[in-house]
């Protein structure tokens, strides 16, 4: 599996800048450059990780952080699914960061647990409709296109390579554990990455303590989630028995398309069940299967099972839009702004585009963004982490249908983890959010693996159940914030 299918682009709507390879080779960049705010409450900047590939980060610093803490203040270094989605866009403002997309407060901000990272990583995507451009992702970019990575392992060389260079531009980091928490896609790098880490920790190259690594609706195994659509949908009345027959023929073929190594034709038959599990679930699942289509129509009911509408209100904002334009950023304003103003919960009028502010006034604040820079709209690592000790959470929203919860309990059952009989053993504890009295969740832990079941949430933890996500992040983190 070294290089994604692009369509796992499903997975997340992308923000990916293009067409920078040629417009900035030939400037001189230095190997490190950092900026922040005068009060060193926020740091951003670019490591050189190999020559000519510069992979952005942007720091936050918890106003909640006490000067002298009970247990070490943690850090989490947010990574974002896609592949190719950019978490200093996406996870940031949509999601965890201390602003939302119209820059106002978050209150469910997990910067009161933990410090916060977020980063830009240089992914070779290509897909067939942005062939043409060299695509860096987010505001990380490379000089040439060659030097996109490829596999996840080179990814999480480039990301350790950042990390080395971060504990002498974030002084905070040295003394305070990191969290790798990914989502969607994000997971299999957020394992790979967690291994590299804790393998250059354990060499003494690098001053950082790893305190776990967190999987949020992570696509971890495609087998396992592709075989378990059927189940979850014929459960919840979106398919009847005779499609899911089909449906399950369907998902055999992909696993065993994925068992024959034949990975270019399991992604076109992954694709061909999504179309068929679209047309008889009243489509539970988007059109949404190649790029073209992403940027002009919703996806977001494939990320929760109860939606199903979103889908046809998106294309009438498209088609309000001009959706028949060629211009792909004007296309995907509409899909983006119809999940952010889902979860901002207004009526979407003064709804800003995530494409939007990132190439206004946040690329006004940091500066140091290359002014031609666009934004467009676009695992046995985990044994190894078992095995080294390091805290291992996987959680996942009750209502994901793409990364769903009972794919991620199959792909869980399959670890190489001496624990794991005794974890699946154990009762889970049920878990509460004050002031509401409800059950939002359960917890079952064993030695140095967690499992957070989320009540009420699709694939967008933080966005769906802020208030229990940001306690979860808290006892992850063992943030010593109240
Ligand atoms: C956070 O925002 C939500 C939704 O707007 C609101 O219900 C909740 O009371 C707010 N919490 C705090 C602490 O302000
Ligand atoms: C890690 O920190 C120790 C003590 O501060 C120091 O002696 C050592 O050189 C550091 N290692 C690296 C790779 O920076
Ligand atoms: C992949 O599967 C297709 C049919 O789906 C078949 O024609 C092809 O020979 C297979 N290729 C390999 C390398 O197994
Ligand atoms: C991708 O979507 C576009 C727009 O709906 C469609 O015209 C095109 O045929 C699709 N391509 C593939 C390979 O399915
Ligand atoms: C793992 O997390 C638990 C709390 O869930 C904590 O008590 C333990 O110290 C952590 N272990 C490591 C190695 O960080």
């Amino acid at each position: 599996m070294d290089r994604p299918p692009y369509s796992l682009l499903a997975l997340l709507p992308l923000l990916v800048c293009v067409g920078l390879g040629s417009l900035l080779s030939g400037s001189a960049a230095a190997a490190t450059v950092t900026a922040g705010t005068p009060d060193g409450s926020e740091l951003w900047g670019y490591v050189e990780v190999r020559p000519k590939a510069h992979l952005f980060w942007w720091y936050y610093k918890s106003p909640q952080r006490p000067s002298t803490p009970s247990t070490p203040w943690p850090t989490v270094l947010w990574l974002q699914g896609g592949p190719g989605a950019s978490g200093v866009g996406f996870g940031n403002f949509l999601e965890i960061g201390p602003l939302d997309v119209n820059l106002q407060p978050r209150n469910s901000t997990w910067l009161q647990k933990a410090d916060l990272i977020f980063v830009c990583r240089s992914f070779s995507v290509s897909p067939p409709a942005a062939q043409d451009n060299p695509v860096g992702v987010g505001y990380s970019y490379v000089e040439d296109d060659s030097l996109l990575v490829t596999t996840d392992w080179q990814q999480a060389a480039d990301a350790t390579t950042l990390l080395k260079a971060l504990v002498d531009e974030v002084p905070t980091l040295r003394s305070s554990p990191l969290f790798l928490v990914a989502e969607s896609y994000g997971g299999k790098y957020a394992a790979t990455l967690g291994a590299s880490v804790a393998r250059a920790a354990r060499a003494g190259e690098l001053n950082i303590t790893l305190g776990g690594v967190a999987l949020g609706d992570s696509w971890i195994s495609p087998e396992d989630f592709t075989l378990s659509y059927t189940p979850l949908l014929l459960s919840v009345s979106r398919l009847d028995d005779n499609a899911g027959d089909e449906a399950t023929k369907m998902a055999e073929t992909v696993k065993d398309q994925i068992a024959s190594g034949n990975f270019t034709d399991a992604e076109g038959s992954w694709n061909d069940l999504l179309g068929f599990i679209r047309t008889r679930s009243g489509h539970v699942v988007s059109a949404v299967l190649n790029l073209s289509r992403l940027l002009s129509v919703s996806s977001q009911d494939m990320y929760n099972f109860l939606d199903g509408s979103l889908a046809d209100e998106a294309t009438a904002n498209a088609a309000a839009a001009g959706g028949s334009s060629p211009n792909a950023g004007a296309k995907a304003k509409p899909m983006m702004e119809e999940y952010s103003r889902r979860l901002s919960g207004n009526d979407g009028s003064e709804t800003n585009t995530i494409g939007g502010i990132m190439n206004g006034v946040i690329k006004e604040k940091l500066k140091i963004i290359p002014k031609d820079l666009e934004w467009v709209v676009l695992n046995q690592a985990i044994d190894e982490l078992l095995s080294y000790g390091v805290n291992v959470t996987v959680y996942n929203g009750q209502l994901d249908i793409i990364c769903s919860t009972i794919g991620a309990e199959a792909w869980v059952q399959k670890l190489k983890w001496d624990g794991l009989k005794t974890f699946l053993s154990l009762p889970r504890q049920s878990l509460q959010c004050s002031p509401s009295i409800g059950t939002k969740g359960f917890v079952r832990s064993y030695k140095n693996l967690h499992f957070y079941w989320i009540l009420g949430a699709g694939h967008y933890v933080p966005v769906d159940q802020p208030c229990i996500a940001l306690s979860m992040i808290g006892s992850i983190t063992q943030s010593p914030a109240s």
